[in-house]
């Protein structure tokens, strides 16, 4: 599968991760073993995970499943995140990310963890107690490459300036129906409301200094609230997303997909079905790019508008 750099950092990763928000013990093992491994076969073998996720049954469930050992850890990259924390909400206290880091080391059975993100922004956060943590987490070698998520340009500059660390990615949901950062960018300075500021510049930003976006939801409305796929109320994108995949020989999941991987920001992209067929249609999404009329094309199909 075509790579992508990721941030500063010395991976190259695949432009497809997969990713286990949606896993938990409801999965039986040998299913998670066969699916874990028929992504690693076909060149996903960056899996993202995070402590919330199942309430920490999705780390547990995928080194369970595959039988975590040295020689499948070396073949792997491992993200997972901290500072959601139930019945609190957001926490990027010292002693929040180093105990968190502990239990996804212990859960899912290894060392260490290739890149840590903060989940999402903590408005209560101190820099210094971020910055403390992160450096005992690289001496350590516990964590290794460090990253954000669902944040903004200033956000982030506050980051760099505050720690010793280069942030090399930043997670944010994308998709042809959810794109705000695509959108303001495209119509700045309009009357219209795409052209309010959600999230706007970062794609720029971010490439302007090696930071890589990694894309969460593509298939999603909304925050879960379910998929545009073959859903009647996205008549539009479905359409398109059929024409498309009928020009490129693939499927409609491939074309959605590969809307995101062909902006030359080279994003990755995040995969969250848990079916082995979706999930490999995702995968060959990083081997097609869209041409520039059709990337429109398909922006233009949920009525995201131009100026
Ligand atoms: N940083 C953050 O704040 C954040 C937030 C959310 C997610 N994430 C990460 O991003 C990953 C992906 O998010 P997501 O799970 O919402 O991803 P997604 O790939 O957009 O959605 C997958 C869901 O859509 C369903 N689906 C229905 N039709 C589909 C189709 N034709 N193709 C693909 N999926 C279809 C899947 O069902 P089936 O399983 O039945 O196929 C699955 O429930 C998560 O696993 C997590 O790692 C990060």
């Amino acid at each position: 599968m075509r790579k992508v750099q990721l941030g500063c950092s010395e991976l190259q990763v695949p432009a497809v991760a997969v990713g286990f928000w949606r896993l938990n013990y409801g999965y039986d093992k040998k299913y998670v073993e066969d699916f874990v491994r028929t992504a690693m076969e076909n060149g996903a073998n960056f899996f993202d995970h995070a402590d919330i996720y199942g309430r920490g049954e999705a780390e547990s469930l995928f080194s369970e499943a595959i039988g975590m050992n040295d020689s499948l850890r070396e073949k792997m990259i491992i993200q997972s995140k901290c500072g959601i924390v139930p019945n609190k909400m957001f926490d990027f206290s010292k002693k929040h990310i180093l105990e968190s880091v502990d239990g996804s080391l212990k859960r899912l059975k290894t060392n260490y963890l290739d890149i840590l993100l903060l989940h999402r922004p903590d408005t209560l956060m101190e820099p210094e107690e971020i910055c403390e943590a992160f450096d005992i987490l690289k001496s350590s070698g516990k964590v290794r490459n460090f990253g954000v998520s669902n944040q903004n340009i200033w956000q982030i500059e506050y980051f760099r300036a505050n720690l010793n660390v280069p942030i090399v990615s930043n997670q944010m949901q994308l998709s042809i129906v959810h794109c705000p950062m695509i959108q303001s960018g495209l119509n700045v300075n309009m009357f219209n409301d795409s052209s309010i500021e959600r999230g706007a510049g970062i794609i720029e930003y971010c490439r302007l200094n090696k930071i890589t976006l990694q894309a969460w939801s593509p298939f999603q409305y909304g925050l879960g609230g379910g998929t545009y796929m073959d859903n009647p109320d996205y008549p539009g994108v479905n359409a398109k997303l059929s024409e498309l995949a009928e020009k490129y020989g693939v499927s409609k999941t491939t074309v959605a997909m590969s809307w995101i991987l062909s902006h030359p920001a080279k994003m990755q992209a995040i995969s969250g079905s848990l079916k082995k067929e979706r999930m490999l249609n995702c995968l060959k999404a990083a081997d097609v790019n869209l041409s520039r009329e059709d990337w429109y094309a398909l922006y233009m199909s949920n009525n995201n508008i131009l100026p």
